[in-house]
């Protein structure tokens, strides 16, 4: 399956933001059929994040706030420079301006696939959804990427907007080659007995299965409004998950919270592939199918 000039096995990506930097570690998501990696959120120099407690499992999902650690974009660069995979690689990158994310774009440009700009994170001050909020950044930070590399530029939306499909065409105005959609939801949880906000930085985001259909909602609207291609992430655990976002109009589909299942990728793209076979469809005649058949 072919998407921004890429060649993918299958439509079922690792997500970012889920598991570490170790090239190991991206081999074994390879072996375990992962259709491409999307990495965790590298920045300009190492961020420690946040002090515990950074993650709740809640009966409906997880709530999370690690506060995007990470070991900088050199250290990084040490890490994946013998990288070999045979998927699409793709690093999601943050910084606080278009010149930050510039300046790691280009590090990277030579070690990676495409880029995702992290503009979502829905807790992290002067990065995140601070800027992918602002219509104008989002387009800046784009045009200013996209002019700098020649790799895919892919944009990873927050749904804590108004209008998604408004900031998902400025993506597309700054020449992105795709969207990612969605990040986690603003949201945050009380311990009753301690009387406080369980996680130390007391917001963080909401993801897995309770996102889904706000995910889905996303993905439906900005695929009948962009033309460029949408990465499909929020809650997926499933075969008949997956296939409920490309029919929304995802050509590939993120995994986040249920790849704490490693298995996860192959059960997914098996599952979609048997779908397809009962009934004769390919993975491209169900893209968007849902929203033409009102
Ligand atoms: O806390 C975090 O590192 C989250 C990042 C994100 O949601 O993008």
């Amino acid at each position: 399956m072919r998407v921004f000039e890429l060649e993918f096995p299958n439509p079922v990506l690792l997500a970012s933001g889920v598991l570490g930097i170790s090239s190991y570690l991206f081999k074994r998501i390879e072996k375990l059929g992962a259709g491409g990696i999307v990495t965790k959120s590298i920045g300009i120099s190492p961020k420690k994040g946040y002090e515990n407690p950074t993650i709740v499992e809640l009966d409906y999902g997880f709530l999370n706030a690690m506060g995007l650690p990470n070991p900088g974009v050199d250290y990084f660069l040490e890490e994946i420079k013998d990288l070999s995979l045979k998927i699409p690689f793709i690093v999601s990158i943050f910084g606080k301006d278009s010149e930050e994310f510039v300046k790691i774009a280009k590090k990277l440009e030579n070690y990676c696939d495409a880029l995702e700009l992290n503009l979502s994170c829905p807790h992290a001050e002067s990065y995140g959804m601070a800027i992918g909020q602002d219509e104008k950044i989002v387009y800046k930070i784009t045009k200013d990427v996209k002019k700098s590399v020649e790799i895919p530029v892919i944009v990873k939306l927050t749904p804590n907007v108004n209008d998604i499909v408004r900031i998902a065409r400025s993506a597309e105005n700054g020449g992105a080659d795709g969207i990612t959609a969605i990040n986690t939801l603003k949201a945050l949880a009380i311990d009753i007995d301690m009387e406080k906000p369980i996680l130390k930085n007391v917001y963080g985001g909401l993801s897995g299965r309770c996102i889904k259909p706000v995910a889905l909602r996303c993905v439906y609207d900005i695929y009948k409004n962009v033309k460029i291609p949408v990465i499909g992430v929020g809650g997926i655990a499933s075969p008949e998950d997956a296939i409920e976002f490309i029919m929304c109009g995802a050509s590939l589909v993120g995994i986040g919270s249920a790849a704490r299942d490693l298995n996860v990728f192959k059960d997914i793209s098996e599952g979609v592939e048997n779908f397809l076979k009962k009934k004769k469809y390919t993975l491209k005649e169900i893209i968007g199918k849902a929203t033409k058949n009102i």
